[in-house]
């Protein structure tokens, strides 16, 4: 079995590790001015891109704000909010329109001498037949129609088959980027507040947001200030929310 195939073994202490590393991040809302250094942003930025994300294709961005100009601009597109008063903003886009570029990059990048056949046919037909809604969203209308009767005989997977669909696939791996993200600063002592609170109109403007990229939150990062933290940690009863089934 080649070395790529299996995850490093994990010790207890990562688990741990983890655990405390999970338990300590909180959403900081005060943070110092001290600015967060380019090779801590880009270490982070380098762990937020190993997130699982479907089918591989990346389908993210990430706006490094730093400007001052332009994060005085972002505190009045998040209304003004304490926490979007930070000396780095990062907006955190989900890209559902790069999926065929990635098709080729991965191709094209492949980390090996030769491109297995079984990877290629998948970027070259499957891919496209799953992510190309085609103009006004036509190719993914038949494809729905298509799936509901092929449907009937075997399982099929279902979505995404409208550029709505599209928008939540995408978001999906972004989201679980911008986790990777926050747990990385926090890892090198920084803290963090993700922000869904703004005016995407005003926020596309400000930072020219490509018109297909959906901004899943801004994250406001820094030195946690003196009462950085506004409450007490409130999760609910994991009964609540879980079933073993
Ligand atoms: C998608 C998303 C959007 C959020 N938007 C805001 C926001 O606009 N303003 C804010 O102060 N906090 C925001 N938060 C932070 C949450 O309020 C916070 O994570 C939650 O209260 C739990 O607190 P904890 O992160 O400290 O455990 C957001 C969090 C997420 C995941």
């Amino acid at each position: 079995m080649s070395s790529f195939t299996s995850a490093p073994a994990v010790t207890p202490a990562t688990a741990s590790e983890l655990r405390a590393l999970i338990e300590s991040r909180r959403a900081v809302r005060r943070f110092k001015t001290d600015p967060v250094p380019d090779d801590v942003v880009r270490d982070c930025l380098e762990m937020a891109v190993l997130a699982p994300n479907s089918c591989n294709l990346q389908p993210w961005n990430f706006q490094v704000v730093r400007d001052p100009v332009l994060l005085e601009k972002l505190h009045t597109v998040c209304m003004f909010q304490h926490a979007a008063k930070a000396p780095l903003i990062i907006a955190v886009l989900a890209r559902p329109d790069t999926w065929k570029q990635a098709c080729q990059d991965i191709i094209d990048k492949w980390p090996e001498p030769q491109v297995p056949a079984a990877v290629e046919a998948f970027y070259r037909k499957t891919a496209p037949f799953q992510y190309d809604q085609g103009p006004l969203g036509i190719k993914g209308f038949l494809k729905r129609q298509l799936l509901r009767v092929a449907g009937l005989r075997k399982p099929l997977m279902r979505t995404p088959n409208s550029h709505a669909q599209m928008r939540v696939w995408a978001v999906k791996s972004t989201a679980l980027a911008a986790q990777n993200l926050m747990l990385a600063f926090h890892s090198h002592g920084y803290s963090s507040c993700p922000l869904e609170g703004f005016d995407e109109v005003r926020l596309r403007k400000t930072l020219d947001i490509p018109k297909k990229a959906v901004p899943v939150m801004l994250l406001a990062v820094g030195m946690e200030d003196e009462r950085g933290v506004y409450n007490p940690r409130l999760r609910f009863p994991l009964e609540q929310h879980v079933s073993w089934l």
